[in-house]
């Protein structure tokens, strides 16, 4: 039937608009079929409501909140990077959602507008970094060549990223070389090599006049050689003035990691910490984006809404949007916000915290659950062997494992903390740690 009526359906055209007629003589039990399809997707369909709020990994919120200075410092270093005057790099580092990838994907937006290359790469554990930059290199020298005066420019940083790769990245296929070229570009040291690649592509950059920025988010999950190699290139192509700089963004442990690959790294890179936002800050976060809508908050909402969050970006995007889902009225008091907190947490629950939560094995479990049992955080690994009637060194590795998973990071000396803010409370509803507690 369905089939009939698009045979006989007929196109009228009046200019560039276009109506469709279908036939009128249908029958009541076609009418009765399509009511009927009507009424079940009207029931299936969840209403949409639009909600201005945005809790996700990188996922960018109407309103950035307490950033302007880190934004306007940053500014000013693409604005020297364009004037080939050497400029450091800079690194950001904090816990899980604070908002590092959302600050460094606005200063991408800021440099490409000041028409700085930009390559955005997120390391990943599994991740290789060496094809990622070589990709990043190839993809500057395409834009260069584009403009006829500069395909001179290229040969260079060709040759050093074709080397690169043919040594360092086993598997890729991109350039097919005969034996004897193979021997040509083999190298064995990779911090030469990468070195080589900053260093062309810099010169490069410096005369054609476009610097380079490389964006490099969770730099905690690069390999070790990759990070000293990585340094070290920068520090060269820095010594010679070129303008190629890197925005990167990870957890705390970074800084450490950083320091203890380069000596030097500390000059290299200018290091930021950012956490969670002050209470005017906050206010802004969650004001901001409902005012659009003609919906504003009691002072009591938002001070609950504070202390249910303390601040942390992540949190106030997800508790304002379901406070915003759940209510429709055009202020929101804080008798709303306190029935959404259940909710709340629950959201975080199946998703920002099992995530991390599901990554541990059963070992990493066993010691989370030993942190918790601490009380305060950051906590002593010395206390933390306590709980699990063990000696500290023989947890040693598992402390280490859930170091690189980005789990746990070492904050002063023999002291573990949580990377993930309020982690500790989502262990304590778990019936798992619940059920470990009686155990011990
Ligand atoms: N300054 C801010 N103002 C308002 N909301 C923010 C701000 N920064 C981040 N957010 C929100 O917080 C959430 C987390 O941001 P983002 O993914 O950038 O955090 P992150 O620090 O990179 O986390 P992770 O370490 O897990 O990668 C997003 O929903 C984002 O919209
Ligand atoms: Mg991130």
């Amino acid at each position: 039937m369905i089939q009939s009526k698009r045979a006989d359906s007929s196109k009228v055209g009046s200019g560039s608009i276009s109506y469709r007629i279908f036939r009128t003589d249908i029958t009541a039990n076609e009418l009765y079929c399509a009511a009927k399809c009507v009424i079940i997707w009207v029931e299936v369909m969840p209403v949409f409501k639009m909600n201005p709020y945005r809790p996700g990994a990188g996922l960018m919120p109407v309103y950035l909140a307490g950033r302007d200075e880190d934004i306007q410092n940053v500014e000013q270093m693409f604005e020297a990077l364009t004037l080939n005057i050497p400029t450091p790099s800079i690194i950001f580092s904090g816990l899980r959602g604070v908002g590092k990838t959302v600050l460094i994907n606005r200063l991408q937006k800021l440099a490409e507008e000041k028409e700085i290359f930009c390559r955005h790469i997120e390391v990943e554990e599994r991740n290789d970094f060496i094809s990622q930059i070589a990709a990043c290199g190839q993809a500057f020298l395409r834009q260069v060549s584009a403009k006829e005066k500069f395909k001179n420019l290229i040969q260079k940083p060709l040759d050093a990223i074709k080397a690169l790769v043919v040594s360092f990245d086993p598997n890729d296929s991109t350039f097919s070389l005969s034996v004897q070229e193979k021997e040509l570009y083999q190298s064995v040291n990779l911090t030469q090599s990468l070195t080589d690649v900053f260093t062309s592509i810099g010169e490069t950059a410096y005369k054609s006049g476009i610097p380079v920025c490389f964006f490099i988010d969770e730099i905690q999950y690069m390999k070790s050689k990759d990070l000293g190699a990585l340094i070290a290139a920068l520090h060269r192509t820095n010594q010679l003035g070129y303008p190629v700089m890197v925005a990167g963004a990870g957890l705390p442990k970074i800084y450490k990691m950083l320091s203890g690959e380069k000596s030097y790294s500390e000059r290299l890179f200018l290091y930021k910490e950012i956490g969670s936002l002050t209470d005017e800050q906050s206010r802004s976060a969650i004001e901001i984006p409902a005012k659009k809508f003609g919906i504003t908050y009691t002072d009591n909402a938002i001070e609950r809404i504070l202390s249910v969050t303390k601040g942390y970006p992540f949190f106030i995007q997800q508790l304002c949007q379901v406070v915003f889902k759940n209510v429709d009225e055009e202020v929101i008091e804080s008798r709303h916000v306190e029935q959404s907190v259940e909710e709340f947490f629950e959201t975080l629950d199946v998703g920002f915290f099992k995530v991390r939560y599901e990554r541990c094995a059963d070992s990493d479990k066993k010691f989370v659950f030993a942190m918790v049992k601490c009380g305060e955080l950051p906590c002593m690994i010395s206390n933390i062997a306590k709980n699990l009637h063990k000696n500290v060194s023989s947890i040693s590795t598992t402390r280490a494992q859930l170091i690189s998973k980005g789990i746990i990071y070492p904050v002063r000396y023999k002291e573990l903390d949580f990377t993930v803010p309020e982690f500790s409370g989502f262990i304590q509803r778990l019936a798992e740690y619940k059920a470990w507690c009686m155990e011990h």
